[in-house]
């Protein structure tokens, strides 16, 4: 089994580095071949741009190397701070420039895009971990939980991965070492679940 990893974040003693480690780790120790990629210190580059709008190609090897991972893995796991909402901007310029038509989805002959796609990926399952400093009542009720309307129906169900399972870890700023190694340990226990 092959399963791609994809942290957005800058701070290597972030809380979120901890979950790609705890990730990582335990892939690892379970046998599991790992396509790992920290987008900052690999210095992904997000910005679309000129012809590969209109066609996709690209001489970029960093991504065209993220495309072929992703298409060949059975699951994806994604970790990212909530920044306004959204995922850091590394990650957005990821999603426009590796999950292409023609890697994650394609239109029916005939569609002018405006139709249900049909999903190109693999992966059958995707996991989702979030850090944030809003309770999770806030977020649901006065922000409407946008992270989840991203990953699960804008970008993976229009892929057509249903498998989806989104965990949002907050307040991390007011969190005891206690609560974070707790939430560490969920972190292993999801992958678990999800992939052993
Ligand atoms: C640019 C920026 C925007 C942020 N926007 C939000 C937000 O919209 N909602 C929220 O709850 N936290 C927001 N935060 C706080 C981060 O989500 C929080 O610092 C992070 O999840 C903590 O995890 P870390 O220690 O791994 O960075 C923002 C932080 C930054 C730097």
């Amino acid at each position: 089994m092959k399963i791609s990893v994809i942290l957005a974040h800058p701070y290597k003693k972030s809380f979120n580095y901890a979950i790609y480690e705890t990730v990582l780790r335990n892939l690892q120790i379970n046998g599991i071949e790992v396509m790992a990629h920290d987008l900052y210190f690999e210095k992904f580059n997000p910005l679309l741009k000129g012809k590969e709008l209109l066609n996709g190609e690209t001489s970029d090897s960093l991504v065209i190397q993220h495309r072929k991972e992703i298409k060949k893995a059975d699951g994806i796991i994604i970790i990212h701070p909530n920044w306004w909402g959204q995922p850091p901007a590394i990650l957005k310029g990821w999603i426009d420039r590796v999950l292409r038509s023609g890697v994650a989805y394609e239109f029916e002959e005939g569609d002018d895009g405006s139709g249900i796609p049909k999903g190109l990926l693999k992966a059958k399952t995707v996991l989702i971990f979030n850090t944030s400093n809003t309770h999770e009542e806030r977020e649901i009720n006065v922000f409407e939980d946008p992270l989840e309307r991203i990953w699960r129906y804008c970008v993976f169900d229009f892929c057509g991965i249903k498998n989806f399972h989104r965990k949002m870890f907050s307040v991390v700023a007011s969190s005891t070492f206690e609560e974070r190694k707790q939430w560490l340990k969920e972190v292993k226990m999801i992958v678990a679940d999800h992939f052993f």
